[in-house]
């Protein structure tokens, strides 16, 4: 049966993949939320991670493991998680999860991964990436804008086995991604996990993967988290108008000095409208600025921004203004942590071995049912 935890206290988790520079995406769909939770440790245990292994089916990422971890890890610490009052550790640190998430495989059905968003999308992605051969390519272009019968042939032919073919770049980590974050879960009997909107798919798998396991033994072995979705926090877009992505190169990272914030903010692209004149709030630097203020600090810049009087040049000033006021001093702690690699690993140690005191039972628990020895 699921235990509560033994001071009645809510168990929080989140975490987050070292596969790119943390952004402002990351904080106010994320991080901000649960660093509110992790400041009312009286009324709740939070679980932060850094969730490394998760990076691995990503072939860039899994080149720099180490740097990346780092610097979300002294990221993360400089915002403000702090080691004593949660629990922070790295998801490689726990090797109890791999035992969950290999004993989950088996009460996954395939067709509920080959339902995930992440796992279409990267479907998608290498449908995309078409290309004739070379002999096709010859023909289609010595016949010019209209192919012959034979070509088209060929052509349809061509893009069915590139189709036939669309799993070979996908690796089995990618494919079985939301069942290992289901274990990163439930592991912990989590009660609430804070994540930005593109996870609740993910948290949806956790629930039906804990509701399989809890129907196969008759009784309520794995508790099922709820998601926490920002109701006002949306997506943050990149510059580029898409959704701010560590792996989109389209960030405003969280750490970044002044003098890149400005040449990233100056980028922004804005359209003709005068200083004078009403602006639309569906604007990439409402939205930046919302992500870094407080809700009576961004009203304030809509009631001078949106009715006309503040041009975009003004604004650029107020979104660089507010980074600095959110992110400069903490910046000043990430960079001595930077520094501190030593510190970095024992905050880390301490952190995996308050975890593992927690996975160990719950394991033992799930082992126990399942027959093996606990
Ligand atoms: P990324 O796409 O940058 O790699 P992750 O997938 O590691 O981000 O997400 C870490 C957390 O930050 C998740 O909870 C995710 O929902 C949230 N998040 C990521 N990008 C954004 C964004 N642009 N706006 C709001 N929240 C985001
Ligand atoms: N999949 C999450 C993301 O891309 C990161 C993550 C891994 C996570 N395991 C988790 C988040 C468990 C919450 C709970 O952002």
């Amino acid at each position: 049966m699921v235990m509560s935890s033994t001071n009645n206290k809510k168990r929080i988790l989140s975490g987050i993949k070292p596969t790119g520079t943390p952004h402002i995406g990351n904080y106010a769909g994320m991080l901000l939320p649960m660093l509110q939770l992790a400041a009312n440790h009286a009324d709740q245990d939070v679980f932060m991670f850094v969730a490394d292994y998760h990076a691995l089916n990503n072939a860039d990422a899994r080149k720099n493991l180490g740097p990346l971890g780092r610097e979300l890890t002294a990221t993360l610490l400089a915002l403000g998680f702090d080691p004593k009052t949660c629990t922070f550790y790295r998801q490689s640190d726990v090797p109890e999860v791999f035992e969950l998430a290999s004993f989950l495989t088996n009460f996954t059905p395939k067709g509920l991964m080959n339902r995930s968003h992440a796992y279409k999308a990267a479907v998608a992605a290498y449908g995309t990436s078409f290309t004739p051969s070379d002999d096709l390519k010859k023909m289609m272009l010595s016949e010019g804008d209209k192919w012959s019968p034979e070509t088209l042939g060929r052509l349809s032919v061509e893009m069915q086995q590139h189709e036939a073919n669309a799993d070979s770049g996908i690796n089995m980590g990618l494919y079985n991604y939301p069942i290992l974050m289901a274990a990163d879960i439930l592991l912990y009997d989590i009660d609430r996990v804070p994540v930005g909107r593109d996870q609740r798919q993910h948290i949806e798998f956790a629930r039906d993967i804990a509701g399989y396991v809890n129907n196969a033994y008759g009784q309520d072995l794995l508790k099922l988290p709820e998601g926490v979705y920002q109701a006002d926090t949306q997506e943050v877009p990149g510059i580029d108008g898409r959704k701010m992505s560590k792996s989109y190169g389209n960030v405003l990272p969280i750490f970044a000095e002044a003098a890149e914030v400005e040449k990233i903010v100056k980028k922004i692209k804005t359209d003709s409208t005068l200083p004078a004149e009403p602006k639309d709030k569906d604007n990439l630097l409402v939205k930046f600025h919302q992500a870094m203020s407080t809700p009576e600090q961004h009203a304030d810049f809509l009631a001078r921004f949106l009715p006309g009087g503040m041009g975009y040049g003004d604004a650029k000033k107020e979104v660089m203004a507010a980074h600095e006021a959110k992110f400069g001093k903490a910046r000043d702690e990430y960079k001595r942590l930077m520094a501190a690699p030593g510190e970095l690993d024992s905050i880390l140690k301490m952190g995996a071995e308050k975890a593992r005191d927690v996975a160990g039972p719950v394991l033992r628990r799930i082992r126990k049912a399942a027959g093996f020895s606990a």
